[in-house]
């Protein structure tokens, strides 16, 4: 199937887990393009070192009648080409600060500042488009379209957000040279190992050349081995690219080829 047929295929190729958008958002999208242009601008500041900030952030959930602290008072600034680890147990907040630093959920209380502008009065279609030009997402479950090929899944950000053909041709094959997979574009995900399926989800993100990348567990379908290349690559490509990269996980070693480690405990910078 070609790019053009699988994109008209499938209605929301970007899974419900990954926060991107659709085409049927892109209309009423345009009618922000001035609000947009600000928000490009403020992200593409150089002088902006910080990239995201969390300035005392509360984070509190309801199930029925439990009330659930997930974040208590969280500040956090993470820097240009800085690589993040965020640790602690299991329930101590991490994925809550993702999807917050994501703009897929917004505090109780405090501000989260993305390139020196803080998102608390943003409207949903800036947030969206936030999502979709600034920030890139990598999940454990790697989160790639079954019925697209490798380049058309790193591809499919660029179609998305309006990129002419030629460029996204040539953007694509330079991240697909970047991270090994050049031999691999025209293979479908399930014909790769998991270690290469992530290397394609790392390139999808970086492709849209954004300012953050978040990835929730991204080596914990992966062995050790295979976990230990991702991450270098992750940091490789970090440093070359300049995106900061905030990763949640659970594994230790990995936290070692971080630049930082931030622990959490029960909703606390511990
Ligand atoms: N949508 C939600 N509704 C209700 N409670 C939630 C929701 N999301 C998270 N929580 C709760 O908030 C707390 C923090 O959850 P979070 O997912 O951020 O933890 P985590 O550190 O990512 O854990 P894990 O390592 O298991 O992924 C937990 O007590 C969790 O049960
Ligand atoms: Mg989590």
């Amino acid at each position: 199937m070609s790019a053009a047929a699988a994109h008209a295929r499938l209605a929301d190729p970007v899974p419900s887990q990954a926060p991107g958008i659709n085409a049927s958002t892109n209309a009423s999208i345009s009618a922000d393009a001035t609000a947009e242009a600000l928000m490009r601008s403020a992200l593409a500041q150089p002088a902006s070192q910080v990239v995201v900030q969390l300035r005392g952030v509360h984070k509190t959930y309801r199930l029925g009648q439990h009330v659930i602290p997930a974040l208590q008072g969280v500040d956090l600034a993470v820097q240009c080409g800085e690589l993040l680890a965020l640790t602690g147990p299991s329930g101590s907040g991490k994925s809550t600060i993702l999807n917050l630093c994501g703009l897929i959920d917004t505090p109780d209380r405090g501000e989260i500042w993305l390139g020196g502008q803080s998102v608390g009065g943003l409207n949903e279609t800036l947030r969206t488009l936030l999502r979709r030009d600034a920030l890139g997402f990598v999940f454990q479950s790697f989160n790639l379209v079954p019925v697209m090929t490798v380049a058309e899944n790193v591809d499919y950000p660029l179609f998305i957000a309006g990129v002419p053909a030629a460029e996204r041709r040539e953007r694509v094959a330079a991240q697909l040279a970047a991270v090994g997979l050049a031999d691999h574009a025209q293979h479908r995900p399930d014909a790769l190992s998991g270690g290469q399926r992530q290397r394609v989800a790392i390139a999808r993100a970086l492709v849209k050349r954004p300012r953050l990348v978040i990835a929730d567990e991204p080596t914990a379908s992966l062995d050790s081995h295979t976990a230990d290349q991702v991450l270098d690559l992750m940091r490789e490509r970090c440093h070359a690219e300049g995106a900061a990269f905030v990763i949640a996980t659970h594994d230790s070693r990995l936290t070692q080829r971080c630049d930082r480690i931030v622990a959490l405990l029960d909703g606390r910078l511990s």
